[in-house]
């Protein structure tokens, strides 16, 4: 059988052990990594330097005195001071196997060994095909997307997104989307982003309608607003944009009943469908959280990113693009298409998925030890612990900017990392890695313990 020279390489039995050596190589530095360490003197103050240096390279500091040494073990993570982290934040969502994860490592190494690093729509490689192929086979299973274009971040996806939906209806300017809504930095998704920190100095472009998001006291309170706007501005209007559970707004989810009147109404009125699922992809039990909800059916573009270690844009045949509006130089590097493929593999196959898979485990195992420090020695002061799956939010102290600040410093000082979401209370929220073990979250629960009661 003939075979081209790249199709060798990639099953050379040589490079196979050579990978598996390299990996090894790895491990042998990660397996040192025990637990939870302090920083250590002798390294702490070149790296306080490297942070400071970020801040001025970039002119903004960084949030936190994080720079990584490279080698982390499952959700622990080494840093440039010596100290050894349990980060429950990953890159703000990206690493859901964790850190030095040895399939994903290998799978990297062997996209690097590809002729090129970065992909190109013009110039596509085996891995651009098998990417885009998998995402649409695993999102086809209960939803109508079919085709995928590939981007190399979120915000990038969410912008085609929204071209796509905007020429489907003839040029229709507006974006309906949630009160709080988060959707990327470009100039666009800064607009949809409702966080005025965000957007200091920005021109207002009068191209978003608001929507109050689900309130269990009024549950039909956002079909009557998006009646309003549509009464408004009628076939000007493009496309609702949403967030199956809001994110930055403070990890707030509703149901099945409380999206299915607006899908409905939406479809009625020729308004394009847009799930951004660019933090739910693979954190709600099912690859979707679409398909979580039971909403697959109404959903004409999907964006994804984060855990794929690439964006792309998902959509239907209804919504095939004309040629020109997408296009874009780099498509994705090899090295992360390929990680992207081997962790959705042990997604589907190792036991993450479904109501009684790992992430609902974790998910389960997470909040309730929320819900018992809330309950016993941090009695009120870790109240409204929830989210979806493999994201938690929980309101800590008085739910106020501040002490929400004086925590996320605490816990990070103390060994844990995660971050802040929400205005109003203010909450915390972790992103959890999907090879979290109930003894790691005992480790979280101790650091969470001592940090609340020092800044209660
Ligand atoms: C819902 C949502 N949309 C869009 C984005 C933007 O993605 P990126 O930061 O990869 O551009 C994010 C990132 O946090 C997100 O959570």
């Amino acid at each position: 059988m003939a075979t081209t020279l790249g199709q060798e390489l990639q099953s050379s039995g040589k490079i196979d052990s050579l990978l598996d050596n390299l990996v090894e190589q790895a491990l042998v530095y990660s397996q040192r990594i025990t637990g939870v360490k302090p920083p250590d003197p002798a390294l702490e103050g070149e790296a306080k330097k490297a942070v400071d240096e970020i801040g001025a390279v970039r002119s903004r500091p960084l949030y936190y005195n994080y720079v990584g040494s490279g080698v982390g073990r499952g959700p622990y993570v080494e840093l440039n001071d010596g100290s050894v982290k349990l980060d429950l934040i990953n890159g703000i969502g990206i690493h859901l196997f964790g850190h030095s994860h040895p399939r994903v490592i290998r799978a990297a190494l062997r996209g690097a060994l590809s002729d090129i690093v970065q992909q190109g729509n013009l110039q596509p490689n085996g891995e651009y095909l098998e990417y885009s192929r998998k995402l649409g086979q695993l999102a086809g299973k209960n939803s109508r997307l079919k085709y995928t274009w590939l981007a190399t971040c979120g915000t990038m996806a969410n912008e085609n997104a929204l071209k796509i939906a905007r020429q489907k209806n003839r040029g229709a300017r507006m974006v309906v989307t949630f009160k709080n809504a988060f959707a990327g930095r470009s100039t666009m998704m800064t607009e949809i982003t409702d966080n005025m920190a965000f957007k200091v100095g920005m021109p207002d472009y009068n191209e978003v309608l608001r929507l109050p998001f689900y309130d269990a006291k009024a549950p039909d309170k956002t079909l009557i607003a998006l009646k309003e706007h549509v009464a408004k501005h009628g076939k000007n209007i493009a496309v609702f944009a949403f967030e199956p559970m809001l994110g930055e707004g403070g990890y707030r989810a509703a149901n099945n009943a409380f999206y299915v009147p607006l899908l409905e109404f939406c479809k009625a009125q020729g308004i394009a469908v847009w799930a951004d699922e660019i933090q739910t992809f693979t954190r709600t039990g099912n690859f979707f959280a679409f398909e979580t909800l039971c909403i697959g059916q109404y959903v004409d573009i999907c964006t994804v990113a984060k855990t794929g270690q690439n964006g792309a844009t998902l959509f239907t045949e209804e919504f095939k693009p004309d040629p020109g509006l997408l296009g874009g130089t780099f498509s994705g590097s090899s090295a992360a298409l390929r990680a992207g493929l081997e962790i959705f593999r042990m997604l589907e196959e190792d036991g993450y998925m479904g109501p009684s898979g790992k992430v609902m485990q974790i998910h389960n195992d997470f909040v309730g030890m929320l819900n018992d420090l809330n309950e016993t020695s941090c009695k009120g002061l870790l109240r409204e612990a929830g989210g979806m799956g493999l994201m938690v939010a929980v309101t800590p102290l008085d739910g106020s900017k501040d002490k929400q600040g004086q925590l996320l410093k605490s816990l990070f000082k103390s060994g844990l990392i995660c971050f802040g979401c929400g205005s109003d209370p203010f909450r915390i929220r972790f992103l959890l890695p999907a090879i979290l073990t109930s003894a790691d979250i005992a480790v979280a629960k101790k650091i969470l313990e001592k940090s609340i009661l020092e800044c209660a």
